[in-house]
């Protein structure tokens, strides 16, 4: 029987993400999910477990409804990769590491679709900083981390402001997006539209609205989030997801999403490229039952391929 694991960083069981309930629940029922397709599902966790060749020492294996505590070695097919795991070259992950960094890198992001991000530059000094916003017309510009996620270390100023925010070097600096006047017949606010996708094929997309007074739409920040029905994503959104996957279909097994945004002006941009798009539970929306389904089907065919 095949075995696939989901990899996270934190050693505990009920560390991240686990340390929201919801988490747990869309993870037993990928498990169950995967279990009915006849395959077997463990978390491991913790970089330091990790004994190479796809092995871990100790998890948690999903048996009879509910994760199991084991010492032993757990050997999966494939790692599903919900954290930082860097593996050796024995490692079957998914994503597969160049993929991953193309992604979670947002300077790599960038490099890879210049026309299709707002202007974008990594700034190692405060010259180089100010030199950029004098380049970008808009009034505001962000500043962001290279490789963060949940809205961590994000700042959206006025230009004249955001130099003093920003909190180290080197980091990025980006053109901003001004998307408070929304999608048409879908949100009028400030907003991230998010399509994810497995394999080139289109799974579910959701526009992410943030909370009043805030320019963040991640959820992770208290951003409303809501299924968008596949026949009512903007013709602009798909364009660009289509744009990008082509560029991406030299990693087969790849899941992702392109989040995406409409400036006021109508033009549509990505915000970011994200290899690790957050899984709800199956009850929120018939997108998220696709979601779950979509990875369990996805982590046993690549562990039916290499057995
Ligand atoms: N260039 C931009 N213009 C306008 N808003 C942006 C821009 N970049 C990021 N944001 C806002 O900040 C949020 C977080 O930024 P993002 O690049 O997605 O980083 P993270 O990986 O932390 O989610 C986005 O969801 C969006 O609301
Ligand atoms: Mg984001």
């Amino acid at each position: 029987m095949e075995t696939v694991a989901v990899f996270f960083s934190d050693p505990g069981f009920y560390d991240n993400p686990f340390d929201e309930e919801e988490y747990q629940i869309a993870y037993r029922q990928i498990a169950e999910c995967i279990r009915d397709r006849g395959g077997r599902f463990a978390i491991v966790r913790g970089q330091e477990t990790y004994r190479g060749g796809n092995t871990f020492e100790g998890g948690w294996i999903f048996e009879d409804g509910a994760f199991k505590r084991t010492e032993d070695l757990v050997h999966p097919a494939v790692i599903f990769n919900r954290g930082s795991f860097r593996g050796d070259a024995q490692a079957m992950t998914v994503n597969e590491p160049v993929f991953d960094d193309l992604c979670t890198d947002k300077w790599k992001s960038y490099e890879e679709f210049p026309q299709l991000f707002p202007a974008t530059a990594v700034v190692h000094t405060p010259a180089e900083a100010a030199a950029f916003l004098q380049s970008i017309p808009t009034a505001m510009a962000v500043a962001k981390p290279i490789d963060e996620e949940e809205g961590r270390g994000v700042f959206i100023f006025p230009k004249k402001d955001i130099l003093a925010k920003i909190p180290t070097y080197p980091y990025l600096l980006q053109e901003f997006i001004d998307t408070s006047k929304g999608i048409p017949g879908i949100t009028d606010t400030v907003h991230d539209f998010r399509i994810i996708s497995i394999r080139g094929e289109f799974i579910v997309a959701y526009v992410r609205t943030a909370q009043p007074g805030s320019l963040l739409a991640n959820v992770a920040l208290g951003a409303n989030i809501q299924e968008v029905p596949r026949e009512q994503v903007p013709k602009e959104a798909w364009g660009i997801f289509q744009t990008v996957d082509h560029a991406f279909k030299r990693f087969p097994d790849r899941l992702y999403s392109v989040d995406t945004g409409r400036d006021a002006s109508g033009v549509w941009k990505i915000i970011e490229l994200n290899s690790k798009p957050g899984t709800s539970v199956m009850e929120q929306d018939p997108g998220a039952r696709r979601y779950l389904n979509a990875i369990a089907d996805l982590l046993l065919s690549i562990a039916r391929k290499g057995a």
